[in-house]
């Protein structure tokens, strides 16, 4: 009973061999890990089958304003590399560079087995569009957005796409400006 202060003696609330190795044996395992990718860096694994519409991770990160960003990472370390994710009403970005989870290692995919959903307290969790197999990359489409206007040559040569669909759009920028 963690949240009530016990007068028990500790003896008998000392849990037994059979109910620790009980409680062992059900906790759930990660359906996820981190792994070098083939579509950029590291990337985010299955290691189990995975049922649509699970709840996979939460994108967590320090929330900042994009002027925040954009003193901190200038030009990124890497040109157009990005740890944010745009949250609330646009005006601010969680920076998973700080206080990140393992959803930040999850890659850009234009035909993507997950999605991005942000809920009522603008928390964002990575959700399972369909069912995954054991072994495929778990990726979200990014919808990346950019202000300035440039050709589609240009958005191609800052944010290609390289996740290898055969109608990939060539650029993680979203269709919409
Ligand atoms: C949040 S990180 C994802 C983890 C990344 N693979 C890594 O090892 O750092 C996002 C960055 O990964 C790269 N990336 C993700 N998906 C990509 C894709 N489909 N094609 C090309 N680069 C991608 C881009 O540089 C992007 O800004
Ligand atoms: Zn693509």
């Amino acid at each position: 009973m963690p949240n009530k202060k016990s007068t028990t003696k500790k003896s008998t609330v000392r849990k037994s061999v059979e109910q620790r190795t009980a409680k062992k044996s059900t906790a759930t395992s990660p359906a996820f890990r981190v792994r070098q990718s083939a579509i950029h860096g590291r990337g985010v694994f299955a290691v189990k089958k995975i049922r649509k519409g699970a709840r996979l991770v939460e994108y967590k990160g320090e929330r900042i304003t994009w002027e925040e960003a954009e003193r901190r990472y200038p030009k990124d370390p890497v040109p157009y590399h990005t740890f944010l994710f745009e949250v609330g009403d646009g005006s601010q970005c969680l920076d998973a560079v700080r206080r990140g989870s393992s959803a930040k290692w999850i890659n850009h995919a234009c035909k993507p087995n997950c999605e991005a959903e942000e809920d009522e307290d603008e928390r964002v969790f990575i959700v399972a569009r369909r069912d995954i197999a054991e072994g495929e990359e778990l990726t979200y489409d990014y919808n990346l957005t950019f202000e300035e206007r440039i050709s589609k040559a240009e958005q191609k040569r800052r944010y290609p796409c390289w996740c290898g669909a055969k109608k990939c759009r060539g650029t993680m920028l979203g269709l919409k400006k």
